[in-house]
């Protein structure tokens, strides 16, 4: 399979107040439509931009779409997938049932974060059109608005609920532009609409409102702090989803049993680690004084002679988040033998950024200090 490659142009996407997007630039209409015409007409799946990571997007409705979706990726088929949809009234008019009532508990996320980088679970309904596969056959599913115009408006053109992970070969580091998706999935997948580099770069934040004390099953682009101060008094006690999952339970969250974000090259991940002495004393220790070593640094880590490429990550959360995915490939990608990389703390964007990175990692160094 030929995998094109079209270009659109975001800021020439508007939504009126019917949520029909508005598309100035010729072209970018004709790509989108093309695409939304995979989505609608086929079975195929396509990749393209939101806020947070590139999709791979097919018919959240349809059960070959979906099996479209885990093959391109090679994804287990027990890892459930976001349903994505282009508005509140797209998702009662094709999801829910006529009388349902989202649960009040979501209200306040939703007016605050929505469209954009929070993921929610409703339960699934027994006359729900989704396709079984989607939800892993969990009694719930997940969903979210993109905030990303080229997202929304491809789901609303093609007027599909779309199934969306992120579009990388399962395993990977999630891609944040459309080359990542190309590197993973050329040949696998008939489109990639190019919209260029992703402005969040972490996923969407997961939250389960339908159990009490609400959950949170992923960290990601809405940090747990503004989820309790926007989410009203039930999300003040929201609880962290535990880290790992038995061979036997069913997946609640991405990577808890699977690896994960991994490049080719070995992740070694320091945490409390001042400036990052540790590192050169591990490169002495382990003998990898003539590896080819790349480190990540953020706020303090220093620069050494037995390290060969160096990438500054930024030092506020955002940046990082944005930098982490498109960093790690690009350094994997000049061959490097080990990926130093220095952690950063675990508030507001920092959950989710240590979140991927421990999964990433083949090994944590903890300085203890
Ligand atoms: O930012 C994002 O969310 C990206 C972009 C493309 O929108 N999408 C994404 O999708 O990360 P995906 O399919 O990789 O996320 C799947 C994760 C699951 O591993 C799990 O954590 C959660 O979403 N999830 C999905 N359905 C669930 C369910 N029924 N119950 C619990 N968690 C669920
Ligand atoms: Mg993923």
């Amino acid at each position: 399979m030929n995998t094109r490659i079209l270009p659109v142009d975001t800021s020439s996407i508007t939504f009126g107040s019917s949520d029909e997007p508005i598309i100035s630039d010729a072209v970018t209409r004709k790509n989108l439509l093309a695409a939304a015409a995979i989505l609608h007409d086929t079975t195929d799946v396509v990749g393209f931009p939101t806020e947070t990571v590139y999709g791979l997007g097919g018919s959240a409705l349809s059960d070959e779409s979906v099996r479209s979706i885990y093959r391109a990726k090679n994804r287990p088929a027990d890892n459930p997938l976001i349903v994505h949809v282009s508005s509140l009234s797209q998702l009662k008019r094709k999801i829910l049932p006529e009388d349902y009532e989202i649960p009040e508990i979501y209200t306040p996320l939703l007016a605050k974060f929505w469209p954009g980088p929070l993921t929610i679970l409703l339960p699934v309904f027994p006359s729900s059109p989704l396709s079984l596969l989607v939800t892993a056959n969990q009694p719930t599913f997940a969903v979210r608005i993109p905030a990303h115009p080229v997202a929304r408006a491809l789901i609303a053109l093609s007027d599909t609920p779309i199934a969306a992970p992120s579009a990388n070969a399962s395993t990977r580091p999630s891609p944040t532009l459309a080359s990542h998706v190309y590197a993973d999935l050329q040949g696998r997948i008939p489109m990639i609409l190019d919209g260029g580099a992703c402005d969040v770069g972490v996923e969407s934040t997961v939250v389960d409102g339908l159990v009490s004390p609400p959950m949170l099953l992923r960290p990601g682009g809405i940090s747990v702090e503004d989820i309790r101060k926007f989410g009203g008094l039930a999300w003040e006690n929201v609880v962290l989803a535990k880290k790992t999952a038995g061979k036997m339970e069913a997946v609640r969250t991405p990577g808890m049993k699977y690896r994960h974000y991994s490049p080719k090259a070995k992740v070694v991940l320091f945490v409390n680690s001042g400036t990052g002495a540790r590192v050169e004393e591990y490169i002495i220790k382990n003998g990898l004084q003539n590896k080819k070593c790349a480190l990540l640094k953020s706020r303090f880590f220093e620069s050494s002679p037995l390290i060969q490429v160096e990438r500054d990550m930024g030092t506020t959360g955002a940046d990082i988040s944005r930098n982490l995915f498109a960093m790690l490939r690009e350094v994997d990608e000049m061959g490097v033998d080990v990926i130093f990389v220095e952690g950063i703390d675990e508030s507001n964007e920092g959950l989710a950024v240590m979140n991927r990175l421990s999964k990433a990692a083949g090994e944590i160094v903890d300085g203890g200090l």
